[in-house]
């Protein structure tokens, strides 16, 4: 089994590229923050407050988290046997996301969870952490980022492209706070691992980006 980590802030275009990625090489995309934000609906549908780690730890037990691929090969999350994979991407889950995933009991929980998928298949994973902490034997590592403006910018026209309301400056405030929760908490902090190549997509756009990666790629795995 071959991995690629790729690891960066919101809105670089992970996502996107991953996905492509992965469709090129024939490996399994799995995309993490999909997997955080399952938990963070689970916690909203409870009613908990993100910041009250233990009420949060104690509910951990109960969920029933799935992961599945539907025919069009897109990752899909299932919470309680409900397919929530849209409802996991209305903008207050992102915020929460980012709360609940700063607790260690949750980090802890998906670890082997995100884990299995490597061991079971090839994979192109993307996340905060998966260089550091989920692979750190990844066979490639990538940092993937952008300036914040740019992906203010990138998560606009997706919100819009889903027919969501969204002004500029509130998810330019937003991915700015959500860079300082996720770089700054003390445990699994987003940050470069020191063996993983960095990709700074600001002024790329989405076919040179995903050379650039098939590039690096390439450099590391014999295909
Ligand atoms: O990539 P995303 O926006 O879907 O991620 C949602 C949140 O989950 C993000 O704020 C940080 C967190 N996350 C994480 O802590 N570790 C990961 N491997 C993936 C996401």
């Amino acid at each position: 089994m071959k991995s690629i980590a790729i690891d960066g802030p919101a809105g670089a275009g992970k996502s996107t590229l991953a996905r492509q990625l992965a469709k090129e090489l024939g490996f399994l995309y799995v995309d993490t923050g999909a997997i955080y934000r399952t938990v963070a609906l689970a916690v909203l549908r409870a009613g908990i407050a993100p910041e009250d780690a233990d009420k949060v730890t104690d509910i951990l037990g109960t969920l029933q988290i799935r992961m599945d691929y539907g025919p069009d090969g897109e990752q899909r999350m299932f919470l309680d046997g409900e397919d929530v994979s849209q409802a996991i991407r209305e903008h207050r889950v992102s915020g929460l996301a980012s709360k609940v995933s700063a607790i260690p009991a949750v980090r802890d929980f998906l670890l082997d969870f995100q884990r299995r998928q490597a061991r079971e298949h090839s994979v192109v994973m993307d996340g905060r952490d998966i260089g550091t902490v989920v692979l750190p034997q990844a066979d490639v590592k990538i940092f993937l980022t952008a300036a914040a403006q740019a992906r203010a910018q990138r998560r606009l026209l997706e919100l819009q492209q889903r027919g969501q309301q969204a002004e500029y400056e509130t998810i330019l405030r937003d991915i700015i706070q959500r860079d300082d929760l996720d770089e700054h908490r003390p445990i699994a902090p987003l940050r470069r691992a020191e063996d993983a190549e960095l990709l700074d997509t600001t002024h790329l756009n989405l076919e040179q980006s995903l050379e650039e990666l098939l590039r690096m790629v390439k450099e590391k795995i014999d295909l």
